[in-house]
């Protein structure tokens, strides 16, 4: 075992040659969203299971996984990153190690900071940054999902290994932050050097949908999809789901079914990310009158199937008691319970108490036709909500459920004022218009009742 330079001049405890290949591959796969990072990471443990940095990638990326029974596996690799960073590792590997060591007791915070504690001095560590990125986004940390690439920009060029990869990264911080004409022009510019850079691809496709640009949006996904389609693993999902909201923006109901049923929701999928699409999705076309078939009763399925219990994103929980709660299910009431009383002392514990749980409320009085007591709860913690974390655009499904409660409620003086805001972010939705002068036209009719 030696102390080997990777090909960003990092030092990294490897057995030797085959092992430091196996840890690039693995890195580039992680990086890309690849289809082969299983595979990958099966081929780097199996070159060299004591590498401090294997065992540490197994652990992140398990727990990237989401899946409770991943967890058990993230626990066990991470206690051999410790040990083995211990009597081996560098300095960098004793930090991932104890990053992964503390995602482990659900530190979540105290994860971050180690990565980037280590980031302060080895900036140009691409899993640090890419993993530090992944955890403020979930946190909803905008300012420090921003400026953490920020930070290691000064050390990066082009000429190195993943600097497409961070500049996407960089764009999609500040398209979050709302810096929309800086984060098109970095993502646009990581895309031309890397057109398989689907993380790239997927901040600018925020921008656009951000910005109301839906046709051009359609069209940035379509540009390079034979760049990257059938290479990237799910995450591709979610860039089709993109594209279907440009889609209902525009009224192509049609278009948006046919991309939940062929890209992003084919396969009756237990993925977290890949329910939370498809559960949005619905809950957006449902708000909107189409006709949606069988589907929510399908999704709803999977849910009860493997999702009850999981407890380990609140923003996943979230979408599986969306989806429940909108298909009647009564399950929607035990997991909304089970997020309101969750006791664990832990970053998560706190965002379950305090936030999810009481959306949660909300979207279980929806589901049973209680829209005054559904908006009432919602309106209480829209300001929070981005503790949940995720993106904007993700959380605007609970936007769009307090509008819908709001209106159902009869509640135009609410809705009104919610669909003012809405419109002055959104100046190009053609629903909000909708929304806007049905309400508009409701709230002068009642009043005009009170006057006569
Ligand atoms: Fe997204």
């Amino acid at each position: 075992m030696s102390q080997m330079k990777d090909c960003r001049g990092l030092n990294v405890t490897m057995s030797g040659p085959e092992a430091l290949a196996a840890h690039e591959k693995l890195t580039n796969a992680y990086l890309g969203f690849r289809i082969e990072t299983g595979e990958c990471l099966k081929a780097a443990l199996q070159a060299d299971p004591e590498a401090p940095m294997h065992q540490a990638m197994a652990g992140y990326i398990f727990h990237l996984m989401a899946l409770k029974p991943m967890v058990s596996r993230a626990n066990a690799a991470s206690e051999k990153a410790t040990s083995l960073a211990e009597k081996r590792g560098n300095a960098r590997e004793k930090l991932h190690a104890a990053a992964l060591a503390r995602w482990c007791l659900g530190d979540i915070t105290g994860a971050a900071d180690r990565l980037e504690a280590l980031l302060l001095k080895w900036p140009q560590d691409v899993l640090a940054i890419k993993l530090a990125h992944y955890l403020h986004f979930y946190k909803g940390d905008v300012a420090e999902h921003r400026d953490s690439v920020a930070r290691v920009m000064p050390a990066w060029n082009c000429s190195m290994p993943g600097y497409s990869a961070v500049l996407g990264m960089r764009a999609f911080g500040l398209e979050e932050a709302g810096h929309y004409e800086e984060a098109e022009r970095i993502g646009r510019q990581a895309v031309e050097l890397d057109p398989e850079d689907t993380w790239a691809i997927h901040a600018v496709a925020h921008v656009l949908e951000m910005q109301g640009r839906h046709k051009e949006g359609i069209a940035w996904i379509e540009r390079n999809v034979d760049a990257w389609d059938g290479k990237i693993h799910n995450f591709a999902g979610h860039v089709w789901w993109h594209k279907a909201l440009y889609h209902l923006e525009l009224g192509q109901y049609d278009a948006v079914l046919a991309l939940y049923d062929n890209r992003f929701y084919s396969d009756l999928s237990d993925d977290g990310l890949d329910i939370a699409n498809a559960s949005s999705m619905l809950t957006r076309l449902r708000i909107r009158g189409i006709d949606i078939g069988n589907r929510l009763e399908e999704l709803a399925g999977v849910i009860i199937k493997s999702k009850l219990d999981e407890g380990l994103l609140p923003f996943n929980d979230l979408h599986y008691n969306l989806a429940l709660a909108s298909a009647g299910k009564l399950e929607a009431k035990s997991l909304s319970d089970r997020m309101v009383r969750d006791d664990h002392q832990t970053h998560w514990g706190s965002v379950y108490r305090e936030i999810a749980g009481p959306i949660s409320q909300g979207l279980v009085a929806y589901g049973t036709g209680d829209f005054k007591s559904a908006s009432q709860a919602l309106n209480r913690v829209r300001y929070a909500w981005s503790r949940i974390g995720g993106s904007h655009a993700q959380r605007d499904v609970f936007q769009q459920v307090l509008i819908d409660a709001a209106m159902k409620a009869d509640d135009w003086n609410l809705a009104n004022s919610l669909l003012a805001e809405r419109a002055a972010l959104k100046p190009n939705s053609l629903e909000t218009r909708r929304q806007a002068t049905k309400a508009a036209t409701a709230l002068a009719g009642k009043e005009q009742c009170a006057s006569s």
